[in-house]
């Protein structure tokens, strides 16, 4: 049997969120190391589809969970809609999202997401496209500086992306780490590891993962039946931003237009409703579980109300 060294987080509360009916079908956009998933499938759900872009997760999620309930999709959760229609499996009485990268991605120093463990510069979830290598090799200072910035919220980007065109060409995670500690000043012993916002920043940038978490946001909407709930969990702000505004403007909490495009009278009716405050982890989770500290779970119910605009408007 593979092991997951992934521990799963908020997972009782994802699954009390998602009040499973015994027989429902319920996507899990984030399979992973198939926590959620053996979560849903204990709490009675008939079929768990269990998504992710990582060929690797695919690959090891029979071992995983060995269960005839479970059909394994390699694919984006942006795209879900379309592969549950291809399959004939729409609507879904629940979908839960785990935002993130799991720790098997981390562990794994050749996926070259970690600084702690040296590996090539890579970072891609779905192991194609644009490598971190490729990406830091190729662009222009200021767009290194833009990228950090905006998904790393690192204060002093500039400097770090100036640090990082002079030592170019960079191939290791580990030589990525010492680079941004000198420009940022290091002492051993400190509490946090000043590489961790520019590795973050930069993995978030080549996954496109907040466009796809826009996309997923959308794809759960056209995919859950009336009364069919929604559970995600993010662990940064920039994401959690992203699904409470979802939220609020789909339940009808926050108008649809703009400053620019004033707001119709009538927008769309609210396709979700009871939006429930965000979760944090208990102490005695976070005290478990290091990783679980910055989680949030949102949750919604599913209305009648057609998906809004299909592909937009997020
Ligand atoms: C935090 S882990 C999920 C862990 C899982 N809930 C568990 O308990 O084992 C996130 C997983 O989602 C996958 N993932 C991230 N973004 C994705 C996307 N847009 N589409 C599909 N899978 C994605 C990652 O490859 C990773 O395996």
């Amino acid at each position: 049997m593979t092991k997951a060294s992934h521990i799963p987080v908020l997972v009782e509360e994802v699954v009390v969120g998602l009040a499973i009916e015994p027989g429902d079908t319920i996507v899990d956009g984030t399979f992973g190391a198939g926590g959620y998933t053996r979560a849903l499938l204990g709490a009675g759900a008939g079929r768990v589809i269990g998504f992710d872009r990582d060929p690797d997760a695919i690959a090891n999620g029979p071992s995983l969970v060995p269960d005839p309930r479970l059909m394994l999709v390699e694919e984006r959760f942006g795209r879900m809609h379309e592969a549950l229609a291809a399959r004939g499996l729409l609507p879904v009485d629940g979908v839960a999202l785990d935002i993130g990268v799991s720790s098997m991605q981390l562990d794994r120093a050749e996926r070259g997401f970690s600084f702690m463990n040296d590996g090539p510069l890579d970072m891609r979830m779905s192991q194609s496209g644009e490598t971190a290598a490729e990406f830091l090799n190729a662009a222009d200072e200021a767009e290194i500086a833009r990228v950090i910035k905006l998904y790393g919220e690192e204060p002093r980007a500039r400097s770090v992306a100036r640090a990082i065109v002079a030592a170019r060409p960079l191939t290791r995670t580990a030589q990525l780490a010492s680079v941004v500690r000198r420009a940022l000043g290091y002492r051993a012993g400190q509490k946090s590891d000043p590489a961790t916002r520019t590795f973050q920043a930069i993995r978030i940038h080549l996954n496109a993962e907040l466009d796809e978490l826009e996309a997923g946001l959308r794809a759960a909407e056209r995919s859950l039946r009336p009364g069919g709930r929604l559970a995600v969990v993010t662990f940064h702000s920039l994401e959690d931003r992203i699904v409470k505004r979802f939220l609020k403007s789909r339940s009808g909490a926050m108008p649809a237009g703009s400053r620019h495009r004033p707001m119709a009278v009538s927008g769309p009716a609210p396709s979700f409703e009871h939006v429930a405050k965000p979760v944090s982890p208990s102490e005695s989770e976070q005290a478990r579980n290091p990783r679980a500290r910055s989680a949030r779970l949102r949750t919604a119910v599913r209305t009648d109300a057609p998906a809004w605009d299909q592909e937009k408007n997020g």
